[in-house]
């Protein structure tokens, strides 16, 4: 997986690299997320303004466990998706995905393409189903997973809070990685 390297395309015509995270991304890394909105940072489960929390990361990369795939353009990080499996227990066939893109980079298809390119890799991690808790008021984040073949499974009601202490309710959205896979292939026959 460590060589794994692909380049996409936005929707404006900008090229990106997809690749894994390595040890000597620290600092891109620091830089990355120092670079991501407040509002956004609410919704990421740790503190990414901590180099110790990357420093972590990066130290402990095992991608078996959490593979991190991280978009790159001109050397820069400009998005990171990543993949947390468990190895035994009950959930060992699913895969939960968390996803952010830089602000100057939203809206321009990263989300979906980061998105997309893990439900892609599941299959070859041995995964049945990928997961990803959405908060309610975040259109961005419904409309890039539904785009990448996600669907909604559940809301909580109240659930969560927002940066500012409010209340407020979670989506769990779900693809069936195979279904997904079955649904592509039938659209590719289709096409002309
Ligand atoms: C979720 C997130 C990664 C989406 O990234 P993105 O690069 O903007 O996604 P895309 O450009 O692929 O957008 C997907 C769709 O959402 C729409 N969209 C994006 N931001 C939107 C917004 N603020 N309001 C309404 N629609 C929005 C896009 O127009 C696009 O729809 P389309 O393909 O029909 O045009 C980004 O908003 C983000 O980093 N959010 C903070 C972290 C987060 O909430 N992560 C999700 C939980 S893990």
């Amino acid at each position: 997986m460590r060589g794994f390297r692909k380049e996409g395309t936005l929707k404006d015509g900008t090229r990106v690299i997809l690749r894994p995270m390595v040890r000597e991304d620290r600092d891109k890394l620091i830089d990355f997320f120092s670079r991501v909105a407040d509002e956004d940072r609410q919704f990421l489960r740790n503190n990414v303004r901590d180099p110790k929390v990357i420093d972590t990361w990066v130290n402990n990369i095992d991608y078996h466990k959490v593979f991190p795939l991280l978009a790159e353009v001109d050397d820069k990080i400009i998005g990171d998706a990543t993949l947390h499996m468990r190895r035994s227990g009950w959930k060992r066939h699913l895969g939960n995905v968390r996803v952010v893109v830089a602000k100057e980079y939203q809206r321009r298809g990263l989300g979906t393409l980061l998105i997309n390119e893990i439900a892609e890799l599941a299959t070859e991690f041995g995964l049945e189903k990928l997961v990803s808790e959405i908060y309610f008021h975040a259109p961005g984040a419904l409309a890039a997973f539904k785009r990448a073949g996600f669907g909604v499974k559940a809301v909580f009601e109240d659930l969560v809070k927002d940066q500012y202490g409010n209340n407020a309710d979670m989506i769990v959205m779900v693809c069936d990685v195979e279904a997904r896979r079955d649904r592509l292939r039938a659209r590719t026959l289709a096409t002309p």
